[in-house]
């Protein structure tokens, strides 16, 4: 690549809203509400926001004055500050690929469904019709990742417009959208008879669910759903102009990223818990794709709310993806000096290939039957989808937010980055002092915390 000029957001709004934007994606619509739901309401809500303001806020202040003061991808940031972090920088890179393979797969999931809601909502008949359409989709060898490779292709078309021209416009349109979306079937559904109730489990706090696990999940929850940990932000926060006031920003992106996953709780947790009872909340995962789709056939209109739904649900996932893979992108642009697309296309093979390992692995191999080899033996021993995800999020994604803290109050020191923070010539970040102790002590602390639980009991990867 020829020495270029370095892409810039054309706009302080723009930027919030491409970081908003990554922020805000299956973690805040589909994961969210399910975890709301599994770790007994009110009290899983009060340890985010707690967690949110005091840890998730600084660590991603820490990233992004990283990315504004060195103006370099993920491991060109580290290089340029302490050559011998780079490997900071690598774990960002690591977490960031595994992510963007699985979530390639559950973008195209989601993709699926917005087509089964456009051309008639048909999921066959039966009493588990829901849950059936579902397994039976995801456990197919080919049509999941046919789906997978069109919402990754949407992607790299969007990356490959670069950093104004194709994230910062398209952020700028799909964002708003989401907003308008979500309240539309937040107030369907908190509109619905007997709603009542189910907001009432939603935000009271049960005795005794205020536990270790409550805690440790709301973290985990609350670096995935912020983008934080991987150096996603360190990308983003390069392309910030120096004038621009970082903490401003970022408070903007933590109150929107929450403000939309405690919207999706309101909008989901209670109408699933109303048409379903207490069962529907327990199915995890397949939350969005199973107990959904059966509550919007027995609501009135429910078919236009479901493809409201899964629009929705499309957009956020389209906008996250997108910052993961300009992420990477970055990365090889800046390194191995390739061209945007170049950089893109050299991706999107192993990309998918890792992705096809998370797709056939669910339902245990099982739709797979080739006569010369027992695909469901190999995932049995190796479940591939359960171990990406784990493996991100519990391990990776923990150890990076650990290293970029530490990096930060210790290495590069909080002095410094406090003065990336403020706008350069304008005033001095104000809260820099309990800000340093949050990325010095209590982040790094409370990381060690979620480490132990997830690893040390021997849990976490299995
Ligand atoms: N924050 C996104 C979400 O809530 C997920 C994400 C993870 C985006 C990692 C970028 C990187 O779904």
């Amino acid at each position: 690549m020829k020495e270029q000029q370095r892409s810039q957001w054309a706009s302080k709004l723009g930027f919030v809203l491409a970081a908003a934007g990554s922020a805000v994606g299956l973690g805040n619509i589909w994961k969210f509400p399910g975890k709301v739901a599994a770790y007994g309401g009110g009290a899983f809500i009060l340890c985010y926001l707690a967690i949110v303001a005091l840890i998730g806020l600084p660590v991603m202040l820490a990233e992004l004055s990283i990315g504004r003061a060195t103006q370099k991808n993920v491991v060109g940031a580290f290089r340029q500050l302490d050559r011998r972090w780079s490997f900071a920088g690598g774990i960002g890179v690591v977490t960031l690929f595994v992510i963007m393979s699985y979530y390639s797969v559950v973008g195209g999931w989601v993709l699926k469904y917005v087509w089964v809601y456009l051309t008639g909502a048909d999921f066959g008949a039966g009493p588990d019709r829901y849950s059936a359409f579902f397994s039976g989709f995801i456990s197919q060898p080919l049509q999941p990742l046919v789906w997978a490779a069109a919402f990754l292709a949407l992607c790299i078309y969007v990356v490959v417009r670069g950093v104004s021209g194709g994230i910062e416009r398209v952020s700028k349109v799909l964002m708003p959208c989401l907003f308008l979306l979500l309240i539309a079937v937040a107030l369907r559904a908190v509109t619905l008879p007997g709603a009542g109730e189910g907001l009432r489990f939603l935000f009271s706090v049960q005795p005794g669910s205020l536990t270790g696990d409550t805690l440790v999940g709301a973290l985990g929850q609350a670096f995935f759903s912020l983008s934080v940990g991987m150096g996603i932000m360190i990308t983003y926060g390069s392309y910030v102009p120096k004038n621009d006031d970082l903490f401003k920003s970022a408070a903007s992106i933590c109150a929107l990223d929450t403000l939309v996953a405690l919207l999706s709780a309101a909008a989901i947790v209670p109408v699933v818990f109303v048409t379903l009872g207490q069962e529907g909340l327990g199915m995890g995962g397949g939350f969005a794709f199973m107990a959904l789709p059966e509550v919007f056939a027995k609501m009135p209109g429910g078919r236009l709310f479901g493809l409201f739904f899964f629009v929705l649900l499309f957009l956020a996932a389209l906008t996250s993806a997108i910052s993961i893979l300009e992420s990477c992108t970055a990365f090889l642009i800046e390194e191995f000096h390739l061209s945007r697309l170049k950089a893109t296309g050299l991706l999107a093979l192993p990309l998918m290939l890792l992705g096809a390992g998370y797709s056939l692995s669910q339902a245990g191999g099982r739709g797979i039957n080739l006569p010369w080899f027992d695909f469901s033996a190999g995932f049995q021993w190796l479940p591939m989808n359960a171990v990406m995800e784990k493996f991100t999020d519990n391990l990776m994604i923990p150890l990076g937010a650990l290293c970029f803290c530490l990096f930060v109050g210790w290495v590069w020191g909080t002095k410094n980055a406090a003065r990336e923070i403020g706008p350069q010539g304008g005033k001095p970040f104000p809260l820099a002092r309990p800000w340093g102790v949050a990325v010095r002590f209590a982040a790094p602390l409370v990381i060690l915390v979620i480490l132990y639980f997830t690893l040390g009991k021997g849990q976490g990867l299995s």
